[in-house]
C-alpha cells in the first residue's frame, strides 16, 4: 500500500481536483484506490458524489465517533471501477477538536485500520495545517504538492515544506516528498510561464514534468460530481492528470527500487530541507 497526501497550506490551488482525478486515474490503471477526504469542507467527497447535505453515506466523522477499527464500514464504492471513497463532512473539524480535548487522542485514523486491498490511498488535505492535515501526513508515505502557477504561490511554499519536514521529524520518519506540480497553468500568460521557470529552477527534478493547465472541463466535472476521465475523457485536463498519475507511479517505483538497496530513513533525516 502506498499512501499519498495532497498538501498545500494555500487554499484553492487544486488539491481536491488533483486528489480526485489522480485517484481516478490510478484506479483506471488497474490499482485498487481509496480517496480519504480529510477536509471538513468535503470537496472531494462532493466531487465523487457524496454530498454531506444529503446525509446519505457514513463518513470519516462517523468513524471518529465510534473509532472501533472497522473503517471499511465507512468506505464506499464510486462511479469509477476500482475507486472507493472515505468521505468527509463539515462536522469532522468540530468533532476532531472535541475528541482531542477529551482524551488526548491525537490521530484517529491509523494506517493499520485501512483495508489492505488498497494499493493506493490518496488523502485530500484541508488548506490549514491543523491536526487533520497532520493526521494525513502521519500515515502517508509521500507528500505531493500542487502549486498554482502564480507569483503569489511562491512565498507560501516554505510553510508547506516546513510542515512536511515537521511531520517527518516528529511523526513519520518514512514520509517522503514525492514532488511538486504546477496547476491552473495558463499557457497564454507570459507570467505563468515565468513562474513555472522559477519553480523549475528552484525545485529542479522535484518538479513533475507534467503541468495541469487551466481547463474548464475540470470545473464542469466537479459540478457533474464525476472525475474528469468519466465526464470528459478527451479533455486536456483528463489527459494531463493521466500523464501526472503515470509520472507519479514511475517515481514511486524508482524510490521503491532504491529503498531495496539502502537503509531505512531515520528520524531527523533531512535531505530535501535545502529546498525550504
Ligand atoms: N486546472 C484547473 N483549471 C480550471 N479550474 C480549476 C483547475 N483546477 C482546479 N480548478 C478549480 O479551482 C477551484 C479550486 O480548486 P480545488 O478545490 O481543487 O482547490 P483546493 O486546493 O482543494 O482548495 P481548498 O484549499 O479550498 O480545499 C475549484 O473551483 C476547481 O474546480
Ligand atoms: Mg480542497
Amino acid at each position: 500500500m502506498h499512501v499519498l497526501a495532497v498538501i498545500n497550506n494555500k487554499g484553492g490551488v487544486g488539491k481536491t481536483t488533483s486528489a480526485v482525478n489522480l485517484a481516478a486515474w490510478f484506479a483506471r490503471m488497474g490499482h485498487e484506490t481509496l480517496l480519504v477526504d480529510f477536509d471538513p469542507s468535503a470537496g472531494s467527497s462532493l466531487h465523487l458524489g457524496f454530498d454531506p447535505a444529503a446525509n446519505s453515506a457514513s463518513t470519516l466523522c462517523d468513524y471518529l465517533i465510534v473509532r472501533d477499527g472497522r473503517l471499511g464500514e465507512h468506505i464506499h464504492a464510486t462511479t469509477v471501477s476500482g475507486l472507493s471513497c472515505l468521505p468527509s463532512e463539515p462536522s469532522l473539524g468540530e468533532f476532531y477538536e472535541e475528541v482531542q480535548q477529551g482524551d488526548g487522542v491525537e490521530f484517529f485514523l491509523n494506517r493499520k485500520d485501512i483495508p489492505e486491498k488498497f494499493r493506493f490511498v490518496i488523502c485530500d488535505c484541508p488548506p490549514n495545517m491543523g491536526s487533520l492535515a497532520f493526521n494525513a501526513l502521519s500515515l502517508a508515505d509521500f507528500a505531493v504538492v500542487p502549486i498554482q502557477t502564480q507569483y503569489l504561490s511562491l512565498p507560501g511554499l516554505d510553510l508547506t515544506l516546513e510542515v512536511v519536514d515537521k511531520a517527518r521529524r516528529r511523526l513519520n520518519p518514512s514520509l517522503k516528498l514525492l514532488g511538486f506540480f504546477g496547476t491552473h497553468f495558463d499557457r497564454r500568460s507570459a507570467v505563468a510561464g515565468k513562474v513555472l521557470d522559477l519553480l523549475r529552477q528552484r525545485l529542479g527534478s522535484q518538479m513533475f514534468r507534467t503541468v495541469i493547465g487551466v481547463n474548464s472541463k475540470l470545473i464542469e466535472a466537479f459540478q457533474a460530481r464525476l472525475p474528469v476521465l468519466l465526464y470528459a475523457p478527451r479533455a486536456r485536463g483528463s489527459e494531463e492528470y493521466r500523464q501526472l498519475a503515470k509520472e507519479m507511479l514511475k517515481r514511486m517505483n524508482r524510490i521503491a527500487e532504491q529503498k531495496k538497496d539502502s537503509p531505512k530513513p531515520t528520524r531527523g533525516d533531512n535531505e530535501w530541507k535545502h529546498l525550504a
